[in-house]
């Protein structure tokens, strides 16, 4: 779907936009990268300081991990998955075919951003405005949500390509055990990246009229 033709003010808002749609979930990646590795650091950590959260709880969490540390997670998922074939809850047919070569190119890349939610940070708030205690949970997920998106594309614009991944319940335990991570950090996310070895798939939209209204123009 192509650009809205519009001038905009600033010439960064173009950019923004522009690299909003240059985002997409890319499968083919290999273990190099087209960036140092303190650039990298240098996108997610601004999204922990910048990305916003409700009432600024900051209640995302964030492990990066590159090379051999982003290997670990995927065997990790592997070891995993092997868990549910050989107590047969995932046919080991589908494993093989499926499941082992989809990790395995997740394996390929060149790192993992693991998003978490600390849940435990929002006790003083949820007591605080009781009346919207059953909203912080959703909203920190929600927060949590913007990190990703905004890594996911700022990744994309050095020339990354990535995807998003979700593994959790079943990598939990052993994430926190091997980087010894808080007990309280939830895993959400896995976002995959690395130097892209192929384009994305392709994509179709539902028709905007279905999807936004403008009122007061
Ligand atoms: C909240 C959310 C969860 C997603 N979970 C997964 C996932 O678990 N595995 C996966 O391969 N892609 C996942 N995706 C990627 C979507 O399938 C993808 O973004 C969508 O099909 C649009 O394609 P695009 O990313 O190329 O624009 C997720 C995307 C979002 C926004």
């Amino acid at each position: 779907m192509g650009s809205i033709a519009v001038e905009f003010k600033n010439p960064a808002t173009a950019t923004l936009l522009e690299a909003a749609k240059a985002r997409r979930t890319i499968y083919g990646l290999k273990a190099e990268s087209p960036i140092p590795d303190e650039v990298i650091e240098a996108i997610v950590k601004d999204a922990v300081l910048h990305v916003p959260s409700s009432f600024n709880t900051q209640t995302s969490r964030v492990v990066l991990l590159l090379k051999d540390e982003h290997k670990k997670v995927w065997d990790i998922a592997l070891q995993a998955m092997e868990g549910l074939v050989a107590a047969g809850v995932l046919p080991k047919e589908a494993y093989e075919s499926s499941t082992k070569p989809k990790l395995e190119g997740f394996r390929a890349g060149y790192g993992t951003v693991l998003f978490f939610v600390d849940y435990d940070a929002l006790k003083d708030i949820k007591e605080k405005f009781a009346i919207y205690a059953d909203k912080f949970d959703p909203f920190a997920l929600e927060s949590n949500a913007m990190s990703q998106y905004l890594v996911w594309t700022a990744l994309t614009s050095e020339g990354f390509g990535a995807n998003l991944q979700h593994y959790s319940p079943l990598i939990d335990e052993q994430i926190q055990k091997t980087w010894n991570l808080p007990a309280n950090w939830k895993l959400d996310a896995q976002l995959v990246f690395g130097t892209p070895t192929s384009g994305p798939a392709e994509k179709t939209f539902a028709p905007l009229e279905d999807r936004y209204k403008v009122f007061g123009k």
